[in-house]
């Protein structure tokens, strides 16, 4: 579990506004570039347990002396893949950073971690491996490769470390690591490149310090029956080679615990039990070899002492034979001609021989164990890998009495510097270039003056103590020192008790030599300058170990360069040679950098001494390192990032920017109101000038940040909303598409129903003529529906309508026609049912009419309309008086009419009024003439038009009146009348042209009938009576 108030403190970091409550997280952003401002923000967060703090993508770590619970799971999940700046500084992110850089750049990178000793290197460089042991991808087999990488730490901590007074756990050796990932980013594999091995400290150790760890591991930790069979006893204080910095225990170590744990790790790293046995072997021997003892005998040489148990054990574990192995640490071998003449050593040779023989066992063996971890971990595989390289190598050293070991230890800082110095110069340079960015260089300390005062051919330190070491003649550590002043009497980093001033030459012993580092200043002592840098081993001793039966001393002596005649190279100059090699290879990578801090000297936690700390911060030329990064812009980011962040605060950016990133961080920070100095516009990233730019621009968005919040809830209320309107508006689509499918194929069955039933009726069309076949049925029946559906809306309504019914397809002719028998009877049944007593009358009489006049008289089809009356004449209307007289007789019709005199034929209105027996012609009240029907022989009337009737009568007296001449506009109602009254039908006649007349008892007339344009009724010259009358209108 995390602790809440950690957690609470990195929330707080989370956003560069929290920077102000626990200083700033990146120096860069610090408003003055001040030594006191940088150490204030550290302390500020050192007192924080915030340990680590940028300078742009430098990591700069403070060492808190305990342990704080930040490399957690939770903490490498937090920071896997997320962007540098995001989070809190963390080893982590600059882990992360690396690691994802490698992956999407495909190059290869390493991580500088440098610091001087007890700074917390190796411990960044550990937690650096642990979390791409968890981060990256795995596999059970990648899992074995990394278990190997972290196992390998362990064993090489317990055969490289040592307690020293700068630190219980220092690192004696330099070490290069590369982790090899593939494509993928998995760690597939690692590499381990070693450097120089402090082997003076398994001789001897400073006051207060210690051998390396792992002897006393062994005498702690070792089982009983190991420490038998090496005959080592468990007491650390027994060995002369553990005893002489006088602290063999130490409470922060915990050497059982330890032993375990290389144990584990050395079956880890697939170093089998023969092998492990060996290699106790030789460490044992080494603890044994440093108790063999020598007395003088009276000439001074050397002689083994009584305790021959000692060397027994070093021949029984080197698998050497004993007495040449006493011969070998007595006696040198010396060549002279063909003869071999052993020369006897002092007791002091005798040390110095047996201690080089310690040395060298221990110094090979360790490279044996490199060597074996490097195949466990090595990747066999073939294809292309990017590597990280991790360089934790041994800090800067100052102690009270300086050696050649620290010599080497210190220029090996000179030359890292030197290369973070040119890296991070070029890195910045280039960066300007690459970005168009104009730029002042800024002034730094170049230490190049100090790598070339160590490492200069034939003039540098290195050079000339090689020439010492090589010079025939009594050279010495003092003759070399005598060397270094007069070649270096001028250089302002060097002094010596002779070339100091006065003040100076106090400090200084005469054996001393000064030299004035980057980190500051250090004295050396000469005394063993030289035996350290020939690091000779006897011949006699080296050939014999050769022979050794101990399988992993063998390996290594036998590989050792053994060819007697050519001088092996010097220490100082081989270590120069690696230096060179490793320079080449970081040069080729992308660096990232750790500079780690020492808190205080006394390895306490939350102690924070400003002293020591800003004499690191200057060393490690922190302040220039930031001044660069400063120089021109204190913060720069890629146009990208820096619009994807800010982006809100400018209408035109938010939500998104179409255009270019660079255009839209020119349209932002025009927004924002940048000033044209405070920034510039590279390539791909915009340069800002102070930090207090982006603070405002930070303030803003952190103002922003809230409103966004709103904005965008309500934005993903919105498109939530419109998400489920978008669904149904969806699932709308497809029921209307379903039900479109199911329209559109019923459609389309219609539409074939459509096409074969149009097809059957053109079929049936042409084959309508045809018997009834399966072709035209349909058709014809259709035909017959359609025409009887036609025939029914339109059926003749009267029965005179002979015009109206519709004319019958073929096929139905004959049904038509009986229908139209049919319907017409029925109409005519209908008309007669509908007929009255008093019509039926009437139609008799019309039937009467019709058979009388019908073809003959012009006028008739006129009359056939006007329906017949009882009377013209009301009984109201005729005389009372002739009424009177005719009161015996009933009157059955009668009708105004115009009697025309027999003589002169003129015409006179009369009544004629008709009776059972006789017809009367009344002028008001006088019955004028009496017509009996029975004196009545005939009634003629014209073809013509005319209305004129004449009534024949029998005239036998002359005194009686003659033939009756009358007009009767209703002439054939009057004449129908008087035929059914008197049954005088048969007495009509229709004549032609004219008929005659009796006026008196033989006297005669006549009635003459013609056309004319109008009718008139007058009489004629020839004394006849004329009637015209107009031509009947043809129907
Ligand atoms: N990040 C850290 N957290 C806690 N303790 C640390 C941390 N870094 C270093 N230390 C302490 O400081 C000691 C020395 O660190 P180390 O890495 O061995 O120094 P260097 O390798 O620089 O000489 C460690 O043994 C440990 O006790
Ligand atoms: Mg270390």
């Amino acid at each position: 579990m995390v602790d809440t108030t950690c957690q609470g403190q990195l929330d707080m970091e989370g956003a560069l506004t929290a920077r102000d409550r626990v200083g700033i997280q990146d120096f860069v952003l610090l408003d003055e570039t001040t030594e006191a401002a940088f150490l204030s923000n550290l302390k500020k967060r050192f007192s924080k347990d915030l340990i680590y703090t940028y300078i742009g993508t430098l990591l700069v770590s403070v060492n808190p002396y305990k342990e704080l619970d930040i490399y957690n799971s939770k903490q490498m999940d937090l920071y896997m893949g997320v962007n540098f700046f995001e989070l809190p500084p963390h080893i982590y992110a600059l882990a992360d950073n690396a690691y994802h850089t490698m992956l999407t750049e495909f190059n290869n990178h390493f991580i500088l971690i440098s610091g001087e000793s007890g700074a917390g290197k190796t411990e960044a460089s550990k937690k650096i491996l642990q979390y791409y042991a968890v981060s990256c991808p795995s596999t059970t087999l990648l899992n074995t490769v990394r278990d190997k990488m972290l196992m390998s730490n362990p064993v090489l901590e317990a055969f490289g470390n040592a307690k020293t007074l700068k630190n219980d756990n220092s690192s004696r050796f330099g070490k290069y690591m590369d982790i090899q990932f593939d494509s993928q980013g998995d760690a597939v594999g690692g590499h381990i490149l070693n450097y120089l091995l402090e082997k003076s400290r398994v001789v001897h150790q400073n006051h207060g310090e210690r051998n390396f760890h792992i002897f006393y591991q062994l005498v702690e930790g070792g089982e009983e029956d190991l420490l038998h069979q090496l005959g080592l006893e468990r007491d650390s204080q027994h060995y002369n080679y553990l005893t002489q910095g006088e602290c063999a225990i130490v409470s922060s170590i915990n050497d059982r615990n330890d032993w375990k744990t290389v144990k584990n790790a050395l079956q880890i790293i697939n170093i089998d039990e023969i092998n492990t046995n060996h290699l106790f072997g030789t460490v044992a021997s080494v603890l044994h070899l440093g108790n063999v003892q020598f007395d003088s005998d009276s000439k001074g040489r050397a002689l083994l002492n009584n305790n021959n148990a000692e060397l027994r054990w070093v021949s029984n574990l080197l698998g050497v034979d004993a007495h040449s192995l006493q011969e070998g640490l007595t006696y040198r071998k010396i060549e002279a001609k063909k003869e071999q003449v052993l020369s006897p050593f002092t007791i002091d040779h005798a040390i110095y021989a047996r201690d080089a023989l310690a040395k060298a066992i221990y110094g090979q063996t360790f490279t044996w164990l490199v060597n074996r971890i490097n195949e466990s971990m090595e990747n066999k595989d073939l294809s292309r890998k990017n590597v990280i390289g991790l360089l934790d190598i041994y800090g800067f050293e100052v102690f009270y009495v300086n050696s050649f070991e620290q010599f080497c230890i210190n220029y090996c800082n000179e030359k890292l510097q030197q290369l973070f110095i040119q890296l991070t110069l070029k890195a910045e340079q280039e960066e300007y270039e690459a970005e168009d960015i104009e730029w002042e260089p800024v002034q730094f300390f170049n230490n190049k003056i100090i790598c070339d005062l160590v490492e200069e051919k034939h003039r540098g330190i290195i050079s000339i103590l090689d020439e010492e070491c090589l010079r025939p003649g009594d050279a010495t550590d003092l003759t070399f020192l005598e060397r270094l002043e007069d070649k270096m009497s001028n250089h302002p980093h060097f002094v010596t008790h002779k070339l100091a001033d006065k003040m100076t030459r106090k400090t200084l012993e005469r054996g001393d030599f000064r030299l004035l580092h980057y980190a500051g200043e250090v004295t050396y002592c000469v005394v063993g300058f030289l035996d350290k840098n020939n690091d000779l081993l006897y011949k006699n001793i080296k050939d014999l170990i050769c022979q050794s039966k101990n399988a992993i001393v063998r390996e290594c002596f036998s590989t050792m360069d053994s060819d007697s005649r050519r001088r092996p190279q010097t220490v100082a100059t081989q270590f120069k040679s690696s230096l060179l090699k490793l320079t080449e290879i970081l040069m080729a990578k992308e660096a990232w950098y750790i500079r780690c801090l020492k808190s205080n000297e006394s390895k306490q936690p939350g102690q924070f001494d400003e002293a020591l700390v800003r004499h690191q911060v200057k060393y490690l030329g922190l302040m220039e390192h930031l001044r660069v990064r400063r120089a021109g812009f204190a913060y720069r980011r890629k146009y990208e990032i820096f619009l994807k962040r800010y982006k809100p605060l400018c209408p035109a950016t938010w939500p998104h920017w179409g255009g270019l990133p660079a255009d839209g961080v020119e349209v932002l920070v025009q927004h924002l109101g940048y000033l044209p100095d405070e920034y510039k516009m590279g390539r791909t990233k915009i340069f800002i000038r102070h930090p207090r730019t982006l603070y405002a621009t930070e303030d803003a968005f952190e103002k922003c940040k809230h409103e966004l919040a709103t904005r965008l809830q309500a934005k993903y209320k919105g498109y939530k909303a419109k998400g489920e309107f978008k669904k149904q508006k969806e699932a709308a689509t497809k029921i209307e598409t379903c039900w479109r499918g199911v329209q559109a194929r019923k459609d389309r069955e219609k539409r074939a129903w459509a096409v074969k039933v149009i097809k059957k009726f053109i079929k049936g069309y042409m084959t309508r003529g045809q018997a009834k076949n399966t072709d035209n049925s349909e058709y014809l029946a259709f035909v017959r529906q359609n025409y009887l559906n036609r025939l029914k809306g339109n059926l003749p309504k009267t029965v005179l309508d002979k015009t109206t019914w519709q004319t019958p397809p073929a096929v139905l002719t004959e049904t038509s026609e009986i229908l139209r028998k049919l319907h017409y009877r029925l109409m005519v049944r209908r008309y007669v049912r509908g007929i009255t007593p008093q019509k039926k009358v009437q139609f008799q009489l019309k039937l009467l009419t019709s058979s009388i006049f019908k073809g003959k008289k012009d006028s008739y089809p006129q009359s056939v309309a006007q329906p017949f009356v009882d009377s013209r004449i009301s009984e109201q209307d005729i005389n009372t008086r002739v009424l009177q007289m005719m009161r015996n007789e009933h009157i059955k019709y009668s009708v105004p009419v115009i009697k025309y005199d027999r003589n002169g034929f003129k015409p006179r209105p009369r009544q004629l009024i008709l009776t059972q027996t006789a017809a009367y012609v009344i002028e008001e009240a006088k019955i004028k003439q009496r017509v009996l029907y029975t004196s009545l022989k005939g009634i003629s009337v014209s073809n013509l038009t005319d209305s004129i009737i004449v009534f024949h009568i029998t005239c036998e007296d002359p005194k009686q009146k003659g033939d009756l001449v009358m007009q009767c506009d209703t002439l054939f109602e009057c004449l129908t009348k008087l035929s059914v009254i008197a049954n005088k039908q048969n007495a009509i006649k229709v004549v032609q042209g004219s008929v005659k007349i009796e006026i008196q008892a033989g006297k005669e007339s006549a009635v003459d009938f013609s056309t004319g344009q109008e009718p008139m009724v007058y009489k004629a010259k020839n004394g006849h009576l004329m009637v015209v009358s107009t031509r009947a209108r043809t129907r």
